[in-house]
């Protein structure tokens, strides 16, 4: 009988944790549960004999793949698999996938809800500004950024984006004024809400000239990864710009240093929980558990990544 586990140091809501379960059962596999585990040899222990993984972003590495002798399918259940080492488990055979779009829309909203929270001067009661009539970008429009401009042109703002792999006919479907460099959006939007992924290329590359480009008022919206902006630069644009903004649900390593330099101007949430609803984890889990089982019983790989 296949063991899948499902290891996950911020757990699901229970009501997911029970879908996957039955998911798991029903297809006749054994279910076991790890949940907010304190060391990764934790993890190495328990996937030890485990045929089958779902994590979220749960670090899984050459020593995580190594422990793993039975293991044939990690699935991230989310979009970003930048905690997956792909090389060490593509070296063991093993098939990583994951499950995009299943709780963008968790994402989406948080980061709505986090311009709203700086607009207004982080709810203290002053005077604050309104998102209606103001321009935000979309860096990269994917599931996730979609959203967030659907949800912004229902507040009245102006939607911009940019994304170089996708076609004309996506942004004309949803009325977005699409740029054609990062230069020309940041150059344009009060607000950029930050949808790419953390990559070679990505990494640290929000950095002070593109920040510098963003119009009086700006406010940098991160519900991606803290690696893809550049932290000193943050820091230089924060401290020469009293009109700029970061608000992020993913805290920068210098958070504390620059929460007590800048209170006004930056928020960190305490740990990233833009997918974090009872509705994306259903989503999500189930997603995730469904793929384990068609990966088992038919060797399908639709959403395979390595
Ligand atoms: C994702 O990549 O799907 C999001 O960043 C959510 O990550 P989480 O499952 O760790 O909350």
């Amino acid at each position: 009988m296949p063991k899948v586990l499902v290891a996950t140091v911020k757990p699901f809501a229970p009501a997911a944790v029970e879908q996957i379960r039955k998911i798991i059962e029903n297809a006749g596999y054994e279910f076991a549960l790890l949940e907010k585990y304190p060391e990764q040899s934790d993890l190495h222990a328990a996937v030890s004999d485990a045929d089958a993984m779902i994590i979220r972003s749960d670090k899984v590495d050459t020593d995580v793949i190594q422990a793993a002798d039975k293991l044939k399918i990690v699935v991230r259940a989310g979009a970003g698999y930048d905690n997956i080492d792909l090389e060490a488990a593509s070296s063991k055979e093993v098939v990583a996938m994951n499950t995009p779009g299943q709780n963008s829309n968790a994402v989406a909203e948080l980061a709505i809800g986090m311009m709203v929270f700086m607009a207004r001067n982080q709810l203290n009661g002053t005077s604050g500004s309104e998102l209606k009539g103001k321009t935000i970008g979309i860096h990269a429009y994917g599931y996730v950024g979609r959203i967030v401009a659907s949800i912004a042109q229902g507040f009245g703002m102006e939607v911009f984006a940019f994304d170089p792999f996708l076609e004309d006919s996506i942004f004309e479907e949803d009325e977005v004024t699409r740029v054609s460099s990062v230069e020309e959006l940041y150059n344009s939007c009060q607000y950029i809400s930050l949808h790419i992924p953390a990559n070679d290329t990505t990494r640290k590359s929000i950095n002070y000239d593109l920040l510098s480009l963003m119009p009086k008022g700006a406010t940098l919206v991160n519900t991606a990864r803290k690696e893809v902006v550049d932290e000193g630069s943050l820091h230089r644009i924060l401290k020469e710009r009293k009109d700029f903004s970061y608000v992020s649900d993913i805290a920068p390593d210098n958070a504390a240093e620059l929460k007590s330099e800048f209170p006004d101007n930056c928020f960190f949430t305490p740990k990233k929980m833009g997918a974090q609803t009872s509705e994306a984890n259903i989503n999500a889990g189930a997603a995730a558990a469904e793929q384990i089982v068609q990966f088992l019983e038919k060797g399908d790989i639709t959403f395979k990544v390595n």
